[in-house]
């Protein structure tokens, strides 16, 4: 066996995606529907033990980065516990968070001296009246405390997911680019995917990223490529000549990013799955506890890691390579 992560295709997996949980507070129109979803019991849910011992054996393979996903992370009990039992574990060097930000501001102190590094927060608006319609009830100001808490104790740099949708927040990329401007935050413009949805509703609202360039330019504003990484992320990066912030564009459906990628995910009912959009997973659960196992396992699942998702070809029916996963965003953990 090697001793890092590395599939068929030279990558180096060092970043593992943790979700803690399927179950979120809020549904938004991309990730959930109306009626809400049928949650795993807690009894399938690796249990943080568990979750140690995964990532124990794999900072011996090279992991150093961790972000914890959902649903949403914060509705899982005493989550600071967690972090700090990964942030103790020798060789990971950064743990990040992706949250709704419903929860972040009262536990955010907690969770910093735990051992989080930084905060990835999702505001899909600016206005309070559409925020609540796109998360179905969301508290904008929950989300803007969190933000302040975040900027507050330096879990930086802070992320903000805003996903593009023709018709619902387009006429806020604007508002979005000036926020970068004022603040220090890196506003990521992320293109809806078709991950687990009816198709229909997909490509009514579905917007490619070069919008927001266009934008850009009949705005009169200069966006200069960064060539900067925050993170480990998919995203190119720009910043609008003297801005504070940036901004990033995540475009998985009109050009992947899948040559870099340097990420296993592992679902909150223990399954890894070494790509977002495919159906492969290996479910680790009775592994635990033999390490040159469990190692193997990993391997296994990297072995049928395919070289890209393909996205843009399953969705115009041509024969991909693998099946699409039928779980949705908030069952892999985004
Ligand atoms: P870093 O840990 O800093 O790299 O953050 P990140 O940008 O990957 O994290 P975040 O959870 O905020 O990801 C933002 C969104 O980008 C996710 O919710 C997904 O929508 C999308 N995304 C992240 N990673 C991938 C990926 O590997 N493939 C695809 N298709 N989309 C991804
Ligand atoms: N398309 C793109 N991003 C999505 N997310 C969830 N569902 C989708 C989707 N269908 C992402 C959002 C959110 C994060 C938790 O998951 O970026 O901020
Ligand atoms: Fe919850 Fe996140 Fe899905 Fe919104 S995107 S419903 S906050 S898991």
């Amino acid at each position: 066996m090697q001793n890092q992560l590395i599939d068929k295709f030279g990558r180096i997996h060092d970043y593992l995606r943790i979700s803690v949980t399927d179950k979120c507070n809020l549904r938004c129109v991309y990730c959930m529907p109306e009626e809400g979803m049928e949650f795993e019991p807690d009894e399938h849910l690796l249990r943080f033990e568990e979750i140690r011992e995964v990532v124990r054996v794999l900072a011996g393979y090279g992991v150093r980065k961790l972000r914890l996903t959902g649903g949403e992370p914060l509705v899982r009990k005493d989550l600071p516990r967690l972090v700090g039992m990964l942030s103790s574990i020798p060789g990971i060097e950064d743990i990040a968070l992706t949250t709704n930000g419903i929860f972040f501001a009262g536990k955010a102190e907690a969770l910093k001296e735990a051992g989080l590094t930084r905060v990835n927060l999702s505001l899909d608006s600016l206005r309070a009246d559409r925020f609540s319609a796109i998360t179905r009830g969301g508290d904008i100001r929950k989300v803007l405390d969190s933000l302040d808490a975040a900027e507050r104790l330096g879990l930086g740099p802070i992320k903000i997911n805003v996903v593009l949708m023709k018709g619902m927040n387009d006429d806020e990329i604007g508002d979005f680019l000036q926020m970068t401007r004022e603040r220090p935050v890196q506003v990521r413009f992320i293109e809806y995917m078709p991950i687990g949805h009816d198709d229909e509703g997909w490509k009514k609202r579905y917007l490619p990223l070069s919008t927001v360039l266009d934008y850009c330019r009949e705005a009169g504003w200069t966006a200069e490529p960064t060539g900067e990484v925050y993170g480990n992320g998919p995203s190119r990066n720009y910043r609008i000549e003297g801005g504070q912030g940036g901004f990033g564009l995540i475009h998985p459906v009109s050009d992947h990013f899948c040559e870099a990628c340097n990420r296993l995910r592992l679902t909150a009912d223990g399954n890894i799955k070494p790509c977002l959009y495919w159906s492969d997973e290996f479910n680790v659960r009775r592994y635990i506890g033999d390490d040159r196992a469990l190692a193997e396992l990993f391997f296994r699942a990297l072995d049928v890691k395919p070289q890209n998702h393909e996205m843009a070809q399953a969705l115009i029916n041509q024969t991909p390579s693998h099946t699409p996963t039928v779980r949705r965003m908030s069952q892999i953990g985004g």
